[in-house]
């Protein structure tokens, strides 16, 4: 039925490059994937695990036709994948060695406000950033990413991104040897090509019967609506913060810029299956367009070994997850999208616009509104649960702990998390569209978590003291 109205968009935005895209059988997949390496860490006196960072310049060559310049950690692009284990004390010295200022955020961990690398915790060129905190989360994909003030967009899509593992004690049977067959996968456009892991056209050599995909939309805008070229399927198996209660069998898992999917995939011996980004089923027929939500994208080839290393079957029962009661939240909010702005209010470093008090529970409303683009949601801090979509149930891939979460247009989501701990009355918390452009434009608002009874503070909007050069 959408359909019908195609001709006039396309006539329209033709000339600005909007139109469908449509790589299916196009794309060579001579390169091998690239799997990030793990960090190097070292404990230090005092027990921290501590990692090293840095953020360089360099060039890049992605197969496309010659050099491009390109930024990274500890490399020319993207970063290496720090893993840590639940209950460990860990410090990231985080060194900028690039010629303007960045910062490095962990997307998804619950960690004090003042080590979150928002863009209160600006690394000045030369300076070095060291966050410490504890990890205490159950094992989940998480990444890592700049967060600079207006300036998101350009560092991400340079290439300054990586993945953070957190592992735990529960024993799930699930893929877990990293590389082998439990691989990270960054997935992020250039122009009109997909790389993972900054590999343009890569292929995965599988050598066991079942491989395990951590995927993560790195991109600055895309929507991606992942399955397999046969259409089979396949089990998901975690969401943002983690893994889900049961698997999930399923043949599509719909990524906004943010989120991240484990999924564990079946192959068969000698055969080659493409894992493919199929077109978005969003309402609205504009925001398809503009998220590149109409787009059919081949994204990596799976090639299986002519003999494949047994794997166990995936379980049934994952991890369990003690449903967050909304009849205990202290407070609902309403958060309504609409242009650039959230409440009708652009970004400001100097206001605080939520004040929530620790060790509570919140009910939090998201409404996107107006103009046809589909925009995520993504809150600092906490992992929440979806109550309700539009007053439905929310459907399975959305039955997890989430960070980040895709709005389709007027529509509401509702959430609830529970702020537990760190308080912090001067130092805020970031919510904001995750579309890089749309934070950088202002789409973000600002959170502290106070003790019962305290007063937020004034937060630092000039913020010279990190990062001591
Ligand atoms: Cu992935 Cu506020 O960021
Ligand atoms: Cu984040
Ligand atoms: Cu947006």
């Amino acid at each position: 039925m959408r359909r019908t109205y195609w001709a006039l968009p396309v006539l329209l935005l033709a000339g600005c490059g909007l139109a469908q895209t449509n790589t299916v059988g196009e794309v060579e997949f001579a390169h091998r994937l690239r799997v990030p390496p793990l960090a190097g860490s070292h404990l230090d006196d005092q027990g921290r695990r501590v990692f090293d960072l840095r953020a360089q310049a360099g060039s890049t060559d992605f197969g496309t036709g010659g050099k491009t310049s390109t930024w990274g950690f500890n490399g020319s692009y993207l970063g290496p994948t720090l893993r840590a284990k639940r209950g460990e004390r860990v410090m990231v010295n985080v060194v900028n060695g690039l010629a303007e200022t960045t910062s490095v955020h962990w997307h998804g961990m619950h960690l004090p406000a003042r080590m979150d690398g928002g863009p209160h915790q600006p690394i000045r060129p030369n300076a070095t950033w060291s966050p410490t905190w504890t990890v205490d989360q159950p094992a989940a994909t998480l990444w890592y990413h700049p967060h600079p003030h207006g300036e998101t967009e350009k560092h991400v899509s340079r290439g300054l991104a990586g993945m953070f593992i957190v592992d735990d004690d529960t024993r799930v049977n699930l893929p877990r040897e990293y590389g082998v067959d439990d691989v990270p996968m960054i997935v992020q456009d250039r122009d009109d090509t997909v790389l993972v892991n900054g590999t343009a056209g890569p292929y995965l050599d599988v050598r066991t019967e079942r491989v395990r995909l951590r995927l993560l939309n790195a991109s600055s805008a895309r929507v991606y609506n992942f399955g397999l070229a046969d259409d089979r399927p396949f089990a998901l198996v975690g969401t943002d913060g983690g893994l889900l209660p049961t698997a999930h069998g399923t043949s599509r898992i719909r990524l906004s810029p943010g989120e991240r999917a484990e999924i564990v995939v079946e192959v068969q011996p000698g055969e080659r299956v493409t894992l493919r980004s199929y077109p978005v089923e969003l309402d609205n027929f504009l925001s398809d367009l503009f998220n590149g939500g109409n787009d059919t994208l081949d994204v990596l080839e799976l090639r299986a070994a002519a003999d494949l290393a047994p794997s166990p079957a995936v379980p049934a029962r994952l991890a369990p997850i003690a449903r967050l009661d909304p009849a205990s939240a202290a407070t609902t909010r309403e958060f309504t999208l609409a242009g650039r702005k959230i409440n009708g209010r652009g970004m400001d470093m100097g206001r605080i616009d939520a004040v929530v008090t620790r060790d509570t529970t919140e009910i939090w409303e998201i409404t996107k509104r107006g103009d046809g683009t589909a925009h995520s949601f993504h809150v600092h801090d906490v992992q929440f649960q979806v109550l309700s979509v539009d007053g439905e149930r929310p459907p399975a891939e959305l039955g997890g702990w989430k960070d980040t979460i895709l709005l389709e247009p007027d529509r509401t989501v509702r959430i609830v998390a529970r702020f537990a701990d760190y308080a912090d009355p001067d130092v805020p918390y970031m919510f904001h569209c995750h579309l890089n452009k749309h934070e950088d434009q202002g789409m973000m608002g600002q959170f502290v978590v106070v003790e019962p009874g305290q007063e937020p503070g004034r937060p630092d909007t000039h913020s010279h003291r990190n990062g001591h050069g």
